[in-house]
């Protein structure tokens, strides 16, 4: 079983990727930790708790809010993409007046106080791995990269207990907030950088990739239904939902792909994002990839928070290190988006059975 922190500013398919994390086989979900991104930190956290109550029977998993900004930037959200409060035009989540959704925030057992993202971080990956007899626990980010960086710069000392960085963000020669720049890398850039030389290994899922995992229709069909529905046209009608968990992933993937119609022009449906970065847990098959230097752009007039891939190795003088002057990240090239959508079309087959 593969340990993992997951970090997300839910945000529609941060949503979706808690989903395919509490859903997928081999996986342990330690905790989720909120950053500032899709909406304030306050909405990120209540919305990761919403999505737990929804998601996920077992009460274990809690939510640890973290940074709400950046660390040098003005903060800066996407209401334009997911709505005001993060998490627009979702139905059937339940709201903060619900007593479940509070009891989703981790607490401290004697003073009552909600724990916070590096502490909750800190303790859950120092207990898996006791000191080097236990084991190593993978950091999945879905996010702006802010509660990463301070992380290991208070406690470098654990890097011996992660195993892996994943993370949805930034792409090559592609934007989406810029002609270069990814939401995620562009709202903290700096953070990023320093989460890119942590000597670790590192797995990148760009735009690139992002945008070729379509949510179409036949996809959104079977999401309602559950059962395969391959020869589906855009214009017949969509089948209703069978249960409230797929009316509730309905108005998630339409609000979506609302957004992306009206910003973007992307006519067939959205493309999912964060959730990719679990499918990579699972099933690293999927995914054709390559190790580069990448280094993410802190001064550039037009090109502020690029993901700069060298591919020509001008930069990494020391190939083998994870760190500064290495090949630091590798960067997924291609995505069986087949066979992602199968993953993610059975996390909700469990969820629903659940
Ligand atoms: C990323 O930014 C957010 O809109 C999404 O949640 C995703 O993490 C895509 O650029
Ligand atoms: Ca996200």
């Amino acid at each position: 079983t593969r340990k993992l922190w997951l970090d997300v500013d839910p945000g529609h398919d941060d949503a979706t990727a808690i989903l395919m994390a509490i859903h997928s086989p081999g996986i342990e979900l330690l905790g989720l930790s909120t950053v500032h991104g899709n909406t304030n930190g306050q909405n990120t956290a209540i919305n990761a708790a919403r999505c737990l109550v929804a998601f996920a029977a077992a009460p274990n998993v809690l939510v640890y809010p973290g940074a709400p900004k950046p660390l040098i930037r003005e903060t800066k959200h996407d209401p334009e993409i997911h709505g005001d409060d993060g998490l627009g035009g979702v139905e059937g989540l339940p709201s903060l007046e619900d007593p479940r959704v509070l009891a989703r925030f981790a607490k401290d057992k004697k003073t009552g106080e909600i724990i916070s993202a590096d502490v909750g971080m800190a303790t859950a990956i120092r207990r898996e791995w006791k000191d080097g007899k236990g084991c190593k626990t993978t950091i999945v980010a879905c996010g702006p990269e802010t509660n990463l960086a301070l992380f290991f710069a208070v406690h470098p000392e654990l890097i011996p207990a992660v195993e892996e960085i994943v993370f949805m963000g930034g792409g090559i020669g592609l934007g989406n907030r810029s002609a270069v720049a990814e939401f995620n890398i562009l709202c903290d850039p700096h953070s990023a950088q320093i989460v890119f030389d942590v000597p670790l290994p590192k797995f990148m899922v760009p735009l690139n990739v992002t945008h070729t995992a379509i949510l179409t229709r036949p996809i959104h069909a079977q999401l309602l239904s559950g059962i395969p529905s391959p020869d589906i046209s855009e214009k017949d009608p969509l089948p209703p939902a069978k249960t409230p968990l797929r009316h509730t992933l309905h108005t998630l993937v339409s609000f979506f792909a609302e957004s992306y119609e009206t910003i973007f022009n992307f006519t067939k449906g959205p493309p999912m994002h964060d959730p990719i970065t679990i499918a990579y847990l699972v099933k690293p098959e999927l995914f054709t990839s390559t190790r580069y230097r990448v280094d993410v752009e802190l001064e550039g007039r037009f090109t502020l928070g690029e993901t700069v891939a060298d591919i020509w190795n001008y930069s990494a003088p020391d190939p083998e290190s994870w760190g500064k002057g290495g090949k630091n990240v590798v960067l997924s090239e291609k995505l069986g988006v087949q066979g992602f959508f199968d993953m993610f079309l059975e996390c909700v087959d469990r969820c629903d059975a659940v």
